[in-house]
């Protein structure tokens, strides 16, 4: 049988992986600055997480949502007080974009109202609704296509007042730091008053952290930078540091009733000790501290080598927008110098590493950069 080719892919096999590295079937060992699109968060294969699904499988691996599950409960403890939101309430699910469904879906219920808006450069994933909200038509089905979903322009708070003013928007959705967008971190002052403006209109304010989340930003969540406090928080790709986890965050208020939500396989005892593991790591290597660490230094070093290109970002969540394409660069990168990266568009290099990423090691990538930046733009001058 045949692979349903939809992915473009390096000629690249990995057979091994450990902390930032990763080594391919020749054995070449490669520096990891994407983490496998920002799914790899305490480092690959980390002990402690190793051994906890280890130790989980040969327990329990599964069971349904129709029993008690205390790793669930476990989970919500920790989670609530690592990221400072103790007083939500925890729904588990499988991945980013089922995490935005329910999210979307809690707030159509919770308000009665079919219409959503989100904005320019947007992704918040490839299931129906997910989708209609994002800014890219390639990837939206006619059977998607909605006229409840209402893009507007990234930044434009009176376009979404008029909007909101209509009553009949059930909630505004925005990426705590656009990701696949380019790097493009919403202002300060515009969270703060969608928050203001969708209480006012009666809409409720989801913030997408399903990238930028988990500590990536150098806070726990990246709206944790401005004093909003949302609706319903979305999270997945670095909760479950590979094991496919996803999950939302409600605010006290908002009632569930049984069969509201719900999955088969969300919340099961592999993906909470998956997901209890990260946490449990998390917090002992300090990684949100490291991920600012780091990434401010990381920032800095890039951004006092040229001002031709724009450096963009927060913690270990970084754009690089040049003025050419990047295609090129990344492949020298990776195939000369050994370093995973990652791209948004054609001029944007992304950076997505663990969060255990070290100087040392953001050094050695700021190096290689450095050296193949100048030899294109030597080759383009
Ligand atoms: C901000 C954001 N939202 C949603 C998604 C969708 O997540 P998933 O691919 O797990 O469905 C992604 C994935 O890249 C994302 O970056």
């Amino acid at each position: 049988m045949k692979l349903f080719d939809v992915y473009p892919l390096f000629d690249i096999t990995p057979v091994k992986a450990k902390g930032c590295y990763v080594w391919d079937a020749e054995g070449k060992k490669y520096l990891d600055l994407y983490g496998g699109h920002a799914v790899i968060s305490i480092g690959h294969s980390h002990p402690h997480y190793v051994e906890k699904i280890k130790n989980q499988l040969s327990d329990i691996g599964f069971y349904s949502n129709s029993i008690q599950n205390p790793l669930q409960h476990e989970l919500a403890e920790k989670l609530g007080r690592l990221s400072g939101c103790h007083d939500y309430q925890l729904f588990l699910c499988n991945s980013g974009a089922e995490a935005n469904e329910n999210a979307i879906k809690l707030a159509s219920f919770v308000t009665g109202r079919k219409k959503f808006i989100s904005f320019t450069k947007g992704f918040h994933g490839r299931t129906s609704a997910a989708v209609a909200l994002t800014d890219n038509p390639k990837i939206v089905a006619p059977v998607n296509q909605t006229e409840n979903a209402v893009i507007l322009p990234f930044g434009d708070l009176g376009a979404v007042e008029n909007v909101l003013k209509n009553g009949d928007v059930a909630a505004v959705i925005i990426e705590g730091i656009q990701g696949i967008g380019g790097i493009n971190i919403p202002e300060k002052a515009f969270l703060e008053s969608l928050a203001e403006l969708t209480k006012k209109h009666g809409s409720l304010l989801i913030l997408d952290e399903i990238q930028s989340g988990y500590g990536r930003s150098g806070k726990f969540f990246a709206f944790q930078y401005t004093h909003v406090e949302p609706d319903v928080i979305t999270m997945a790709k670095g909760m479950g540091n590979g094991f496919p986890v996803g999950g939302i965050l409600i605010r006290p208020g908002i009632e569930p009733w049984h069969g509201m939500l719900g999955t088969t396989f969300g919340g099961n005892h592999l993906a909470c000790a998956a997901s209890i593991a990260v946490l449990d790591v998390i917090e002992k290597e300090k990684l949100v501290e490291n991920a600012f660490q780091v990434g401010k230094y990381m920032s800095e070093k890039l951004a006092e080598f040229s001002s031709d290109y724009e450096v963009r970002g927060l913690g270990l969540m970084i754009g690089i927008e040049l003025k050419f394409p990047v295609k090129e660069l990344r492949h020298k990168l990776l195939f000369e110098h050994l370093i995973f990266t990652g791209f948004s568009g054609q001029n944007i290099v992304r950076l997505l590493p663990p969060l255990t990423l070290n100087f040392e090691q953001a050094d050695a990538f700021i190096a290689a950069f450095k050296q193949v930046f100048s030899e294109l733009s030597a080759g383009k001058s």
